[in-house]
């Protein structure tokens, strides 16, 4: 007789691994970054000594920072064929799904592409954080029929990819903003893109068949896809006092609000908070305050309806009011969420591979025990 079947829908609750990469406290909403709150990282730190934190384990030393800014900055060029690869591709597919083709692509002139040494993969991963804003700067350019821009070498990280995407250099607080949201977004332990790179890494597969594998599972819109499907939401409700009628509709109807809710999350998400300060900020700064205005009043409704759930905002609710504000366009909101998550990945299939066991779950069947087989000219 079977008994009811226990098993963990999603995972939920299952401890796969060990790691001091990052952690959450889903209860009182805090994140940290190999020890470091998000706060101080957002408040005093910069993607490139964030990535290099993730990577290696601590913040590097002065001389350490420009070692590995300066190989960033080198890596960021992209080969000429993988170029006109992208320049090539057509502008309608998504560009999650043109972000694994280049990447697919880059891969087989990656010279490290056989290394398997600690340096030959960090290069090999660094090359990858380094090249994907480059991959969608020019893929966004050449679908606009506009000239791609090569990196420029004196910017950071973050301000070159809005210089690459726009054609000019951004303004120093515009990229600082930038710089930030890629903080916010690089790390978040085993959420399902990373650990969709780990469970490929755990079979010895390489580390750009594990970034894709990734890059696969962030598209999804309960994953990295919820940030653009947020402002295409705040575009149907268009007014503030349209909020309470569409999301009480919603949740009549069972469906999700895109940019809340948490698998561990059962509080306000630290992330959420400060990207919710620079959407205020950028709102005012463009005397624009249509969005803000309808995401603070679903944010209300929500809180109100299912607060007592343990439902709030989501790193997907304002991020996408950032980046609009930032010029970036929305069917790029994932693929920056890829960018900036890179390192995470990178930094979670580089450390459980060090101490690797190949994951191999398993399903509890409830099938029948016993089937005969019928031939074919016998079947009904
Ligand atoms: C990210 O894992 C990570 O860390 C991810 C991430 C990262 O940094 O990598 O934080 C990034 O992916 C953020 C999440 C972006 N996705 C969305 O905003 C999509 C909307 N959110 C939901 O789909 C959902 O909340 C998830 C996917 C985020 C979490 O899914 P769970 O943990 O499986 O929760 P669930 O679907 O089982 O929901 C539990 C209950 C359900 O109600 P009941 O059926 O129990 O009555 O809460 C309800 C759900 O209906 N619920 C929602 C809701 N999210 C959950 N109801 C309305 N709107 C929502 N958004």
């Amino acid at each position: 007789e079977k008994g009811p079947i226990e098993y963990s829908k999603g995972l939920e609750g299952v401890i796969a691994a060990l790691s001091s990469i990052s952690a959450i406290d889903g209860k009182n909403g805090k994140l940290i970054y190999r020890g470091i709150p998000i706060e101080m990282l957002a408040k005093y730190s910069t993607y490139e000594e964030t990535a290099y934190l993730l990577l290696y384990g601590e913040l590097p030393t002065k001389e350490a920072l420009e070692k590995f800014s300066a190989q960033m900055r080198e890596l960021r060029v992209i080969p000429k064929k993988v170029e006109e690869c992208i320049v090539e591709l057509p502008p309608n597919p998504h560009p999650m799904d043109i972000l694994k083709v280049a990447l697919a692509h880059s891969a087989l002139y990656d010279p490290d592409r056989q290394k398997c040494c600690r340096e030959g993969v960090m290069r090999k991963v660094i090359r990858i954080i380094a090249q994907l804003p480059t991959m969608i700067a020019y893929y966004h350019r050449a679908r606009t029929g506009q000239e791609v821009i090569p990196p420029d070498p004196e910017l950071s990280h973050a301000a070159n990819f809005l210089y690459m995407l726009h054609g000019k250099k951004p303004d120093e607080e515009e990229a600082r903003i930038f710089d930030i949201a890629l903080i916010l977004h690089a790390e978040h332990g085993l959420n399902a893109s990373t650990f969709a790179a780990m469970v490929t890494a755990s079979t010895l597969s390489d580390i750009n068949s594990a970034l894709l594998s990734a890059i696969g599972a962030l598209k999804g819109p309960l994953h990295g896809g919820a940030n653009e499907r947020v402002l295409k939401m705040l575009d149907e409700i268009g007014s503030p006092d349209k909020a309470e009628e569409y999301v009480l509709n919603a949740l009549k109807e069972k469906r999700r609000i895109m940019g809340f809710g948490h698998r561990v999350y059962k509080t306000y998400d630290p992330r959420a908070k400060i990207l919710k300060e620079y959407a205020e900020y950028l709102s005012d700064k463009y005397n624009d305050r249509k969005y803000i205005e309808i995401g603070e009043r679903i944010e209300n409704i929500m809180i109100r309806e299912l607060g007592k759930k343990g439902i709030f905002p989501n790193v997907d609710f304002y991020s996408g009011i950032v980046y609009q504000f930032l010029g970036i366009p929305r069917d790029l909101f994932t693929p920056v969420f890829a960018m900036a998550r890179s390192v995470g990945w990178a930094a979670h299939v580089c450390e459980y591979t060090a101490n690797n066991r190949i994951f191999r779950p398993r399903a509890y069947y409830i099938g029948p025990d016993y089937v005969e087989y019928v031939q074919l000219e016998k079947r009904r």
